[in-house]
């Protein structure tokens, strides 16, 4: 595992467009597996700036994000699709056909579980994969259970990520209850890992994240076991 120091929340939006720029620029048909959430806008913005600028390009890549709530069609603001329209995919010049998310407005989510896993795996599995830290220690949506999920599956939202994510939404009953998620199966099978974490109130779960005991109750943990981690974060700890 290597940590990075990033001074704070910009230059860790911008180290890490590096990073992954880096990435793209050697294998520029890599296969990302992306996140949502607060901490990687930044990120998606320098990924944005350095399109733009012609440095980057993503015309060979393919993307997978990690996860979307269930219920929401893909045009609602909430959604992580529309999240992904906004700040990247309608940005760069990543094919549409490449760029693929599960989708939580299907009456079959048994079925799109399925597809998701076969699409993962007809890519060739995830290359390169991005991931941000939940307060309580999920990565994707796999929250702490008494078990951990191999393969794309429905989770029941803690309450804990149900309070966290009422910040997007107009109050804590309009949060979704349920998201679909790549499992830690993909997510672990991906060859290198970038683990995105920003802000004091995060210094706790990073902490048992990284040298914690590996369990199910802290999901991020299992992370200590990749061969290929890279955390960037603006905490700095007293290890
Ligand atoms: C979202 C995702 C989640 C977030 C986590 C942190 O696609 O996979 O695990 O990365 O909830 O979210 P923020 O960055 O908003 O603190």
């Amino acid at each position: 595992m290597g940590i990075i120091y990033a001074q704070d929340n910009l230059s860790l939006g911008q180290m890490a467009a590096r990073w992954v720029a880096r990435e793209v620029l050697i294998c520029p048909n890599l296969v990302l597996g992306l996140p949502t959430g607060s901490t990687p806008i930044g990120m998606y913005h320098y990924l944005t700036r350095l399109t733009q600028e012609g440095i980057l390009s993503f015309t060979q890549a393919r993307t997978f994000n990690l996860d979307e709530y269930v219920g929401l069609t893909t045009d609602h603001p909430q959604s992580y699709a529309f999240f992904m329209r906004e700040h990247f995919w309608s940005k760069v010049d990543l094919p549409k056909g490449n760029a693929d998310i599960p989708r939580g407005d299907v009456s079959n989510l048994a079925a799109e579980c399925r597809r998701y896993d076969e699409a993962i795996q007809g890519a060739g599995g995830i290359g390169v994969q991005i991931l941000g830290l939940g307060l309580n220690g999920h990565i994707g949506f796999n929250e702490p259970s008494y078990n951990m999920e191999i393969c794309t599956h429905v989770v029941d939202l803690t309450a804990e990520t149900i309070q966290a994510n009422t910040r997007f939404f107009s109050d804590s009953d309009a949060v979704p209850r349920q998201a679909i998620t790549m499992g830690v199966g993909s997510i672990m099978q991906a060859r290198k890992i970038l683990l995105l974490i920003s802000g004091e109130s995060k210094r706790d779960i990073l902490t048992k994240a990284l040298y914690g005991p590996v369990s199910t109750e802290v999901p991020s943990s299992i992370l200590q076991l990749h061969a290929d981690l890279t955390v960037l974060t603006d905490i700095k700890l007293n290890t």
